[in-house]
């Protein structure tokens, strides 16, 4: 499977491109025949990947993702490659947590994307070149036109340091949640009074890939920071563990109509929220979680907890403009640029 920048859509918003898998085998909201979605039958599913694959849960592409005492390795060494897993298993509301550390290299994405067939996302983002930020974004229904939705949080270096990155996603609001404390919520009303707010059953993708690749367009190459140079290589973003829970465990799920409502959502062998506020077990610790001494950016004092202050600034920040001196030049290319679709091929 390979990621590849397809069509342009001209927009003139500004609009902080992501990664928008904007592609879907079967879109329900236009297809009324679309097979339905494998649910996560239990109420968790864990994996620690220093102990390897788990290849009855993940599909992989081509590349290989080396599999070590530190977790899974996805690495890009050279132009095309993308390596990404994408799971089995879709969850219909829940949480899901990565214990990431982010790859290096300029132009390189690290991507947690939970995407649904109607191209509800949400999405945790790194970009290589800017390791003391990580991106938070959503889409609902594949709708790419606002101006809003991405933030970009300041970190500390998210490429040296393992870190617990958590979504917690209801049917009434979402939470990006870092080391366990919340760096960003999204109510249902705020996305344009529910329409914009990701709310079908969602598979998990996982990976890294390069929008810096010198054969993507301008504005893919503006978005991810700047243009790969593959002979700094190789990059490698590791993926230590993950733990998902399913507020709706079930055979199945299928989309009654063709509105993309929640309500809609047709929970086989199951009921939806039936596990609501479930937890995932967690097994004695992890190695990552890394604490935090100080803050990088000197204007945060006191607490000694660097996103919160920084999250409460960019909460209460209702521009346009994305937090951070990489934001900021971010918005300036996206502004005139366009939209892209990025469609993933076998
Ligand atoms: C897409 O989102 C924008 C704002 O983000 C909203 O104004 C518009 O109505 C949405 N379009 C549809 C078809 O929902
Ligand atoms: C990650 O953070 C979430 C949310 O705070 C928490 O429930 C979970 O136990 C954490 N995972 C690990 C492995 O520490």
């Amino acid at each position: 499977m390979r990621l590849k920048t397809l069509s342009a859509l001209a927009l003139s918003a500004a609009i902080p491109l992501s990664s928008a898998q904007t592609y879907s085998d079967c879109n329900p909201t236009e297809k009324s025949n679309c097979p339905s979605d494998t649910g996560l039958d239990s109420k968790q599913y864990t994996h620690d990947f220093r102990s390897g694959a788990d290849k009855s849960t993940w599909s992989a592409t081509s590349e290989s993702i080396q599999y070590t005492s530190a977790g899974a390795e996805f690495t890009i060494s050279k132009s095309g490659q993308a390596p990404t897993i994408e799971s089995s298993f879709y969850i219909f509301f829940g949480s899901v947590s990565v214990i990431l550390k982010s790859a290096p290299g300029t132009g390189i994405v690290s991507s947690v994307v939970l995407e649904s067939d109607d191209l509800d996302e949400i999405d945790w983002e790194w970009l290589g070149g800017a390791n003391q930020e990580v991106e938070t974004n959503y889409f609902g229904k594949g709708n790419t036109t606002a101006y809003d939705r991405a933030q970009y949080l300041p970190m500390e270096d998210t490429q040296s340091s393992f870190h617990n990155y958590t979504v917690l996603w209801t049917s009434d609001y979402i939470e990006w949640i870092i080391d366990g404390s919340v760096v960003r919520t999204l109510n249902y009303a705020d996305a344009v009074d529910g329409q914009n707010f990701p709310q079908t059953p969602v598979k998990l993708k996982i990976g890294t890939w390069a929008g810096g690749d010198s054969n993507n367009d301008a504005g893919t190459i503006g978005w991810a920071g700047g243009t790969t140079d593959y002979s700094k290589g190789p990059f490698t973003m590791t993926l230590e563990s993950i733990s998902v829970v399913n507020y709706s465990p079930a055979d199945s799920y299928s989309y009654s109509d063709t509105t993309g409502a929640w309500r809609s959502i047709n929970v086989h062998g199951g009921t939806v929220n039936s596990n609501e506020g479930g937890y995932a077990s967690t097994s004695g610790g992890t190695s990552g979680t890394s604490s935090s001494s100080g803050s990088s950016s000197g204007t945060i004092t006191g607490t000694g907890m660097w996103w919160t202050a920084s999250a409460a600034a960019v909460r209460a920040s209702s521009a346009a403009a994305p937090m951070g001196g990489l934001g900021v030049a971010k918005a300036a290319i996206v502004a005139v640029t366009t939209a892209f679709v990025l469609m993933m091929t076998m």
